[in-house]
């Protein structure tokens, strides 16, 4: 099956990311938001990367020019009725993804296929509200979405050969790299991740060293391109912890339990770059 049109659920920060790549190899696409605000502010940081890759000499202006021309906003989930395949990046919440993806099994043709870009949550459960659960599965992408690599596909016990071509195929055009991984919590990257960062924060809790000495050996020291506290304000703490809550959840291993200092800076709203403060200053 050739895909065609591509459906994004979301226009945040990864689903502004996925419509890009994917319109900049040729597919339409359409991307749904909850409101118009979060529509314009998803499409304006669309739009800037597309003008940023142009100054970066990746892509022309015309190619740039007809890949925003490809790009349909939308507010209305009805506008999905002819895509070939929906990836959904909305917030991390089950019951908010059984409702979309409930929705979407309702108004996309029987052909389509149905994706989580979720980091953490259950893809079975979200395929257990479709009648389609054959043509369910995950694929993750990481941020910043256009210059990251890798795609991770996770495979449910119901998703079927065809479908993992399928993604194999639309992944191999978008140019990206893909493992695969089974539908558990974390998948592959962050299953070591998340335990890594976790313990990044439980040293610097201790006092073991100040926030720039760890962030300096890492870099320095395994040639990471983020120490791993500037790399927590660059996921969010909100998300880290949410991955880390859901890991703890289904492993109940204290390896994946959050240490004290995370949780409380979520509390007191420091989630790292997008709220301006996290381990770093921003404003
Ligand atoms: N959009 C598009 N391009 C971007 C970009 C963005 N948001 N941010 C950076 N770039 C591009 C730049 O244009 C530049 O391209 P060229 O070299 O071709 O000109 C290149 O990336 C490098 O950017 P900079 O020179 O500005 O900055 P840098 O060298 O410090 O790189 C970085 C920035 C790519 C973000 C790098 O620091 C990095 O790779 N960091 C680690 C990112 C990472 O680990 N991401 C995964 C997070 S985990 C996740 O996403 C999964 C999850 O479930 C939590």
């Amino acid at each position: 099956m050739g895909l065609r049109r591509i459906g994004v659920v979301g226009c945040g920060l990864m689903g502004s990311g996925i419509a890009e790549v994917c319109a900049r190899t040729g597919y339409d696409v359409v991307v749904r938001e909850v409101n118009d605000e979060l529509l314009q502010k998803g499409l304006d940081r669309l739009r800037q990367s597309l003008t940023r890759a142009v100054a970066r000499g990746k892509s022309t202006q015309e190619q740039a020019d007809q890949a925003w021309a490809r790009i349909h906003g939308t507010l209305n989930f009805a506008e999905f009725a002819d895509c070939d395949l929906v990836v959904e990046a909305a917030i991390e919440n089950m019951d908010l993804k059984k409702q979309i993806f409930t929705e979407l099994d309702r108004i996309v043709p029987p052909h389509a296929i149905l994706a989580s870009n979720t980091s953490s949550l259950c893809v079975t459960e979200m395929a257990s509200v479709t009648r389609r659960g054959d043509k369910v599965l995950g694929i993750h992408f990481f941020n910043p979405v256009p210059v990251m690599p890798l795609i991770e596909f996770v495979r449910t016990i119901l998703t079927s050969d065809t479908t993992m071509e399928i993604a194999r195929q639309f992944g191999a055009s978008l140019g990206k790299t893909m493992v695969t991984a089974k539908d558990t919590p974390g998948f592959i990257v962050n299953r070591l991740l998340i335990p890594y960062l976790l313990d990044t924060v439980r040293i610097y809790e201790d006092g073991l060293a100040t926030k720039e000495d760890i962030d300096t050996g890492i870099k320095l020291g395994l040639n990471h391109p983020m120490g791993p506290l500037t790399l927590l304000d660059f996921v969010g703490l909100d998300t880290a912890l949410f991955i880390a809550d859901a890991m703890y959840e289904e492993y109940k291993d204290s390896r994946y339990a959050a240490p004290p200092l995370l949780r409380r800076m979520v509390l007191a709203g420091y989630l790292g770059r997008k709220s301006g403060k996290g381990f770093y200053d921003y404003s």
